[in-house]
């Protein structure tokens, strides 16, 4: 049977710190299944229709067994009806690393077929964040080398149409 890895998150948006763990990732695994949360925990700055249809154009260019899904509700349901029981999340720094070991502990609580793998981010990444790079687009910053071409397309015109409105309402 092909061993199914899952990688999870909200991805909002998906950054190239992101792409280039699941490339990595197709390169272990036989299949790569991304999973988009569709939960509204975090309130996300894109939609989940606008993250999946980032996250399917970026895993486009990464080439492998890679299939883009959304899912609601417990991360170890959505594992298991995908037929996996691998949780991939990326380490950027010791920081994350609290999170991330209370997170696969609880998921093994939940379910304990699931198995948590670390991949540690390469240095260029290890400083990324999708909040970094909304932060820096909306205020006019370059995020072409933080993301793949068609996010920072969003971004920019998510923003000017942002600021138009802005302005229209200040009138
Ligand atoms: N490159 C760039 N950024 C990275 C990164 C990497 N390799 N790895 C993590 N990040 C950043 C993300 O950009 C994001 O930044 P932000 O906080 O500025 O937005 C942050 O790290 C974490 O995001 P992400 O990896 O998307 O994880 P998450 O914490 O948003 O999502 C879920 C985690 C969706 C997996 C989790 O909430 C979940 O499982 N939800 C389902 C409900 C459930 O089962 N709950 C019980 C879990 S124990």
């Amino acid at each position: 049977m092909k061993t199914i890895a899952v990688y999870p998150g909200t991805f909002d948006p998906i950054t190239n710190g992101h792409a280039e763990l699941i490339r990595r990732a197709s390169s272990i695994f036989p299949a790569v299944v991304v999973l988009v949360s569709g939960s509204p925990r975090k309130s996300p700055f894109f939609n989940t229709e606008e993250r999946v249809g980032m996250v399917r154009e970026a895993v486009d260019l990464c080439g492998g067994t890679i299939e883009v899904k959304c899912f609601k509700g417990l991360l170890v349901d959505a594992v298991r009806e995908c037929g996996a029981h691998i949780i991939i999340r990326g380490l950027r720094a010791i920081s994350d690393f609290e999170y991330e070991s209370q997170m696969a502990l609880m998921n093994r609580r939940l379910d304990p077929a699931v198995e948590t793998f670390f991949m540690i981010s390469t240095e260029d990444h290890a400083y990324l964040s999708s909040s970094f790079v909304k932060e820096i687009a909306s205020l006019g910053g370059d995020v072409s080398t933080m993301v793949p071409p068609g996010v920072e397309q969003m971004l920019q015109s998510r923003f000017s149409r942002l600021k138009t409105e802005k302005r229209g309402g200040n009138k």
